[in-house]
């Protein structure tokens, strides 16, 4: 399989929505809501999912797209999952720290992965059994070994007030001390996990194109995603936990108030 061309791809992908959410922090946006108050939608949103749609069927005309905003229409092994933009809100607000995500499931599995910070420019990409990189320089997750001195992260879904399952895993977290960040951009904090920047991330309720790009970017990078209890991470997972692998155990732990 020619993952190159794909990846070049995603890239290409990656940069016109890029171009898009830069225009619009220019010339500026009017917002909408989706599911509720505080679930917003651009016309950054919108036009990069097309344009990053019509990229990719246009050179892969037997392939099928999954995105945050238009959903999939068919079926076919080949299947990019895409978020145009996550971390809407960071966006609207000009908080820099949103992205774009693109990975590329074949057969099932995750082969290819992107993730672009369009404020900064930042792009990491992985290919399976290639390896992670940033900028094209390989990255590795961090070799922290404990709890204490790490950086962690989460992350709560729109409607957190109805859904407070993860308020009991941030408390937990908090009340052993730990220094966790909520930064806003799942697709990034994964990133930052393959990255060594943070050395985990957890969050509920994450959707397949918040977290394709990213679970590729970590394994690659030698890290650890499961589920909850520690399972092997599967796309649809109501859970997600991510680590450096190091600190596994012990972040499940605290989240089961071990
Ligand atoms: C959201 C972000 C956020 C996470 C939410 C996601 P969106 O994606 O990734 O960090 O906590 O669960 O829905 O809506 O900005 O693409
Ligand atoms: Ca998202
Ligand atoms: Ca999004």
């Amino acid at each position: 399989m020619d993952l190159q061309r794909y990846l070049e791809a995603a890239l290409d992908a990656a940069y016109l929505a890029r171009g898009i959410h830069l225009y619009y922090r220019e010339k500026g946006f009017a917002l909408e809501s989706k599911t509720g108050p505080t679930d917003l939608v651009t016309q950054a949103d919108r036009e990069s999912e097309e344009a990053i749609r019509s990229l990719l069927l246009e050179r892969f005309p037997d392939h099928v797209v999954l995105g945050e905003e238009g959903g999939q229409e068919g079926h076919s092994e080949f299947r990019w999952i895409v978020d145009p933009l996550d971390g809407t809100v960071n966006y609207a607000h000009g908080f820099p720290f949103y992205a774009v995500s693109i990975a590329l499931e074949v057969g099932g599995e995750v082969v290819v992965g992107a993730v672009l910070d369009t404020a900064r420019g930042e792009l990491f990409t992985a290919l399976k059994g290639e390896g992670a990189f940033q900028n094209g320089r390989p990255i590795r997750v961090s070799s922290t070994a404990t709890l204490i001195g790490s950086l962690l992260a989460t992350g709560f879904p729109y409607d957190v007030a109805k859904d407070a399952e993860n308020l009991t895993y941030f408390q937990r977290a908090l009340a052993k001390g730990l220094t966790v960040r909520r930064p806003g951009a799942a697709a990034l904090d994964l990133a930052y996990v393959a990255a060594g920047r943070l050395e985990g991330f957890w969050e509920v309720k994450l959707n397949p194109w918040d977290v394709a790009a990213g679970w590729l970017l970590i394994t690659e990078a030698g890290g650890t995603v499961s589920g909850i209890q520690g399972e092997p991470y599967r796309l649809g997972n109501r859970y997600l936990v991510a680590s450096n692998g190091k600190i596994h155990g012990q972040l499940l732990d605290t989240l089961h108030g071990r």
